[in-house]
């Protein structure tokens, strides 16, 4: 197995490969000054099966772009199959018409990643279960939830909450991870076209310390937003469990400044060094991708 990655990438393929005993295999990138890539496979990969990894979160069509061109310069290499690992699938949200007149965004992105070669994809958490019926190749779907249940289970009396109904699935998972412990789940209301939420209730009783869980953290305001409701209802140690730090605009800022105490996100995206703040933890998806990637080879 050849492992590759793309820029949004570098540092969790390097754990990726590492775990798997595995050096990285080298990609030429040449940058024109007009901002156009020129992409170059170095390594021999003929009838090798492989792998690149590349997260889709900002700059997010430029690291589509970055993930077509490397699939593509793998498979006219020779490559015997290509697996994207997309640990953050862009374009995600838009998987369905929401209002008429729109584009189903993700299902331009996935008709052009299998367009291009891709043979399959390992992706986290996605925003819904729905969307691996989408692909036409194989999706494997893996959760960080297991990685969350066991930092959760060092927590003591402890309610779980979902930060809007859409989330209650994947609340219910990981009460039953952790016992059937209790939870909780925040009525929002965003308004499709400025997104700001607006009104909110809460179904389930709320404890001293409530831990909210969401698949993504993007502007920070579901979060911030529940949390002031959640301290309203009496809790006073609130932690947030979030597998995507897409952190646009300046969700750091509202995050660090918000009534929650502790930010604990995975490295399905790197958060550079500016986007970076005190509550924030990073945990690692590295073994999930591996011992994934393991299966096959
Ligand atoms: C929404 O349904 C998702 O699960 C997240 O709650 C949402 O995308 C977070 O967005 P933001 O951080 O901008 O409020």
């Amino acid at each position: 197995m050849k492992i590759f990655s793309g820029t949004a990438s570098k540092t969790l393929a390097q754990n990726v490969a590492k775990e798997l005993k595995l050096k990285l295999s080298e990609i030429e990138l040449h940058i024109f000054p007009d901002g156009e890539k020129r992409i170059r496979v170095v390594d021999e990969v003929v009838d090798e099966d492989c792998v690149v990894i590349q997260s889709t979160s900002t700059d997010t069509d430029k690291n589509y772009m970055e993930l077509l061109f490397i699939t593509d310069a793998l498979k006219r290499s020779g490559a015997k199959n290509v697996t994207a690992v997309i640990p953050y699938l862009g374009y995600q949200r838009q998987d369905h018409v929401f209002r008429s007149g729109e584009a189903v965004s993700l299902e331009v992105v996935i008709r052009i990643l299998e367009a291009v070669g891709v043979d399959r994809v390992i992706t986290v958490d996605l925003h819904s279960i729905k969307i691996p019926e989408l692909f036409h190749i194989p999706a494997v779907h893996l959760s960080a939830l297991s990685l969350f249940a066991e930092n959760i289970k060092k927590m003591p009396n402890v309610v779980l909450v979902s930060p809007d109904m859409g989330g209650i699935r994947r609340i219910e998972i990981l009460s039953k991870m952790l016992g059937g412990m209790p939870y909780a789940a925040i009525e929002k209301n965003r308004d499709l076209k400025s997104g700001i939420i607006e009104a909110q209730t809460i179904h389930g009783k709320v404890k001293e310390y409530a831990v909210i869980v969401d698949d993504m953290i993007s502007t920070g305001s579901t979060i911030a937003v529940a949390a002031d409701l959640l301290a309203k209802k009496g809790a006073t140690e609130i932690v947030v469990f979030a597998t995507h730090p897409v952190f646009s605009k300046d969700a750091s800022m509202l995050l660090q400044k918000s009534k929650v105490k502790r930010v604990y996100v995975t490295d399905t995206i790197e958060v550079l060094k500016e986007k970076q703040f005190e509550k924030l933890e990073v945990l690692s998806v590295t073994e999930l991708i591996a011992t994934e990637l393991k299966k096959n080879s």
